[in-house]
């Protein structure tokens, strides 16, 4: 019986994880460390809190003692790094943060797998540490072209270049300690349990509310789109099959325009929900700084090496995910009736 020790379970991607995870298994154990930050979240995980295979600790990824002590408690066969602070505009406000998070918290944990998984002879058999990481650390495309495994990252973002040198520190314990890891860098994710200050939850909501519909600068820049049980699968073939010391892109081939967006979901909502919502409620606010242009993963690698396929097109991905937001009101609710009123009021103003 394997056991996962997951972090930043309680968010988004996380969340989808351990569900997928436990789904599919009925041989692994899952200890889920969360801090719980504004985007954790323990409703995401209500469907498997009482399944024997999991367990919850509220830890931070930066507390060494508390670290220790799950792999004192327990023999971790797989670590799966998912905490992090995750959102760009947040970075290009408070930077400190995503360094502690992102930087410091992953080498923390690379010190304390280190320590328990070292031997005289190297490390223990069947042992690795699964860095998730982003797309954004290689930068921005032109029009035409992909991200490889090869490609030199050129992140722009406070966010983004946390995430490239939390990478580097990886790699660096690969490099030098012949520590078993992966790192996989995926495109923009959609779906279920996605923290309403991403673009599609966002809209979601606002179209719901009757809010204004914001799109950043001209509305033309391009993201690579995966429906978030496609890259949960990814990353289960990475941690059971991936060779040692390689990195993975994932990504499906559904490159859309902000603007694709923002209208595919009015006109989901429009036709099914509400026909007053229209393209009226678009609003072209002020650019992001140092707005990325385009993303576009190449994902030759993943597919010829370990047979990973995409299941989820975009178009039936976004059916599904505005309704699971409409079927799951109450879920959206309980987030934006608390601090992210704050949040969005600073981001957006009373719109
Ligand atoms: P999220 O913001 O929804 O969730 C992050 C989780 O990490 C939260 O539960 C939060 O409480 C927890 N966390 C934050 N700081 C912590 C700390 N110091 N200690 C312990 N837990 C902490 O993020 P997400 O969108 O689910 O992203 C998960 C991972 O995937 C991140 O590493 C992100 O960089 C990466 N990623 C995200 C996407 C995407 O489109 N969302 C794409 C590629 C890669
Ligand atoms: O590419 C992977 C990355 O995708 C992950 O590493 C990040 O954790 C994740 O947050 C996401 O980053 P983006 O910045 O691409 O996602 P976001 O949803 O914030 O924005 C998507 C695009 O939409 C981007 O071009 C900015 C634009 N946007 C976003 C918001 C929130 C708007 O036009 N209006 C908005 O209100």
């Amino acid at each position: 019986m394997k056991t996962y020790f997951v972090t930043g379970g309680a968010g988004f991607i996380g969340a989808n994880f351990v569900h997928y995870m436990l789904n599919k298994y009925e041989d692994i154990k899952i200890i889920n460390v969360d801090k719980l930050t504004y985007a954790g979240n323990l409703e995401n995980l209500k469907g498997v809190e009482n399944n024997p295979n999991y367990t919850f600790v509220q830890a931070d990824i930066c507390d060494k003692e508390a670290i220790e002590k799950i792999f004192n408690n327990n023999e971790i066969d797989y670590v799966v790094n998912f905490a992090a602070e995750s959102h760009v505009d947040r970075s290009i406000r408070e930077p400190e943060v995503f360094v502690k998070t992102n930087v410091l918290g992953t080498v923390n944990l690379l010190n304390i797998a280190k320590q328990y998984w070292e031997t005289e002879n190297g490390f223990k058999e069947g042992k690795k540490y699964l860095q998730v990481s982003t797309d954004e650390v290689y930068g921005s495309l032109g029009e035409t072209g992909y991200f490889t495994e090869t490609t030199p990252l050129d992140s722009h973002s406070p966010y983004s270049s946390s995430k490239a040198g939390a990478d580097l520190m990886v790699k660096a314990y690969g490099d030098t300690f012949k520590m078993p890891i992966n790192i996989t860098r995926c495109s923009n994710n959609y779906g279920p349990y996605q923290f309403p200050e991403k673009l599609i939850p966002l809209i979601i909501n606002n179209c719901l509310a009757k809010r204004d519909l914001p799109i950043y600068g001209d509305g033309m820049n391009i993201r690579d789109w995966l429906y978030v049980e496609d890259h949960c699968k990814a990353i289960d073939m990475v941690i059971n099959k991936g060779r040692l010391g390689e990195v993975y892109n994932v990504g499906g081939h559904n490159e859309r325009t902000n603007v694709y967006i923002v209208k595919t979901i009015i006109d989901y909502v429009s036709g099914n929900i509400d026909s007053s919502v229209t393209e009226e409620l678009i609003k072209y606010v002020e650019d992001r700084k140092g707005h990325d242009r385009r993303y576009g993963i190449d994902p030759t690698k993943i597919r010829e090496e370990l047979g990973w396929e995409p299941e989820t097109s975009f178009e039936v991905g976004i059916k599904k995910t505005i309704k699971w937001y409409l079927d799951n009101k109450q879920w959206m609710d309980n987030i934006t009736s608390g601090q992210y009123q704050n949040y969005y009021e600073k981001m957006y103003g009373n719109n």
